[in-house]
């Protein structure tokens, strides 16, 4: 049996649904002959580090607990196992062996987590991300995290077979023309609601509500999180973008960016009028609206688009993703994948994924 240390950094929803899954696949891993063994965990300001290198790395009865630990919204660093940390490309340094996978599920920005990869990178770890800010920011980080084993499916769609369908096909010399994605769970709700006939601030309200929108939901309207992934989805297509040459529209004005958040609830409705002007105009021509993210060598935009009715888009309903490869083999008809596209399991899922891949590669 090979035992294949896991170092990862975030333990928040996702974090914690990926101890589980980890846990609840022992036997799915020996079928392979490697366990994974967690020899690391770190939050934002502490960590909790196997003592030795021993096979079985953090017992299995410690991190049931600081699953519960962090679920109860305490710090790592308060756990009587844990200490408080500010530098993780130290923890990589102590934690890991040959073999070893860093696992990123923070949202934490690229300047924090980036010598934690270059650590990794020196010592010839395997990296897998959830977080989208080091794939999105500078190119130089984007080059050093590919210059080794790399997996990110969760980035983008989170468990859906996005990137590795993406890979595979440019792997097997498919010409990839262009790139669509509904990437917004929320967008996507909202654009389904204003089909139904609600007005838009009704719908946003409703979303904020059924807790699908950040706290914030000028977080989800700006279109920037759908921006993140379209910018993944240039860069592993090989465009060398970044995020100042994408075009993003964003669903509120302007002058919106600076109001309070109970402002922005106020005024919300002055956007109702000019949203049902376009959405009657689509549904004159036969199309709907959806926010899109159009990827192609052209460019790449992100934003509202009147697509047909039966279109795969246009039939898309609800928190669903969907992305669309049109390439020279899916000429007449786009090669389509659809799922959720958010959820803690599912993007665990889609996290564990990778690190069964990086298993097989990484030695
Ligand atoms: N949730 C989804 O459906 C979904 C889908 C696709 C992708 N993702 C991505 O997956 C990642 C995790 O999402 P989540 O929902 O689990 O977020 P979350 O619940 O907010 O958890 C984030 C975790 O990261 C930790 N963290 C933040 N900064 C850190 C730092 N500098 N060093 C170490 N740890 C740090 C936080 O620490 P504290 O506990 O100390 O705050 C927390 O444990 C995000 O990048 C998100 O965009 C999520």
């Amino acid at each position: 049996m090979r035992y294949i240390p896991i170092i990862q950094f975030g333990v928040g929803g996702v974090g914690r649904a990926l101890i589980r899954q980890v846990l609840a696949t022992a036997e799915q891993q020996a079928r392979y002959g490697f366990q994974f063994v967690y020899t690391a965990l770190a939050d934002s300001d502490g960590a909790v580090v196997a003592t030795r290198h021993e096979d079985e790395g953090l017992a299995r009865a410690l991190l049931e607990d600081l699953v519960e630990w962090k679920a109860a919204g305490k710090r790592l660093a308060e756990h009587p196992e844990g200490y408080w940390q500010g530098d993780l490309a130290a923890l990589v340094d102590v934690a890991g062996w040959p073999g070893a996978i860093v696992v990123d599920v923070t949202a934490a920005e690229a300047e924090t987590v980036a010598p934690a990869f270059q650590r990794a990178r020196d010592l010839g770890y395997g990296i897998v991300l959830a977080n989208k800010k080091p794939l999105t920011g500078d190119l130089r980080l984007w080059d050093l995290l590919h210059a080794g084993p790399l997996r990110y499916e969760s980035t983008v769609g989170a468990g859906l077979p996005v990137i590795s369908t993406l890979r595979t096909l440019l792997d097997t010399g498919d010409s990839v023309k262009q790139v669509q994605g509904a990437l917004s769970g929320t967008l996507g709700f909202v654009m389904s609601a204003l089909e139904a006939g609600q007005s838009f601030s009704a719908a946003v309200r409703e979303a904020h509500r059924l807790g699908y929108t950040e706290p914030d939901p000028r977080d989800d309207l700006s279109g920037m999180d759908v921006a993140r992934k379209a910018l993944i989805l240039a860069r592993t297509l090989g465009l060398p973008l970044s995020m100042d040459t994408l075009t993003v529209e964003p669903l509120y004005p302007p002058d919106f960016a600076a109001l309070s958040r109970d402002e922005f609830w106020a005024r919300l409705d002055e956007v109702d009028a000019e949203m049902q002007a376009r959405v009657a105009s689509a549904a004159a021509e036969g199309n709907v609206l959806r926010y899109v993210a159009d990827v192609s060598e052209a460019g790449v935009s992100v934003g509202v688009q009147a697509v047909p009715r039966e279109s795969p888009l246009g039939a898309l309903r609800g928190t669903d993703n969907l992305i669309s490869f049109t390439t020279a083999r899916y000429a007449a008809r786009p090669l389509v994948v659809q799922g959720a596209g958010a959820g803690v399991d599912v993007t665990a899922a889609g996290v564990l994924g990778d690190m069964f891949q990086l298993a097989q590669v990484c030695r």
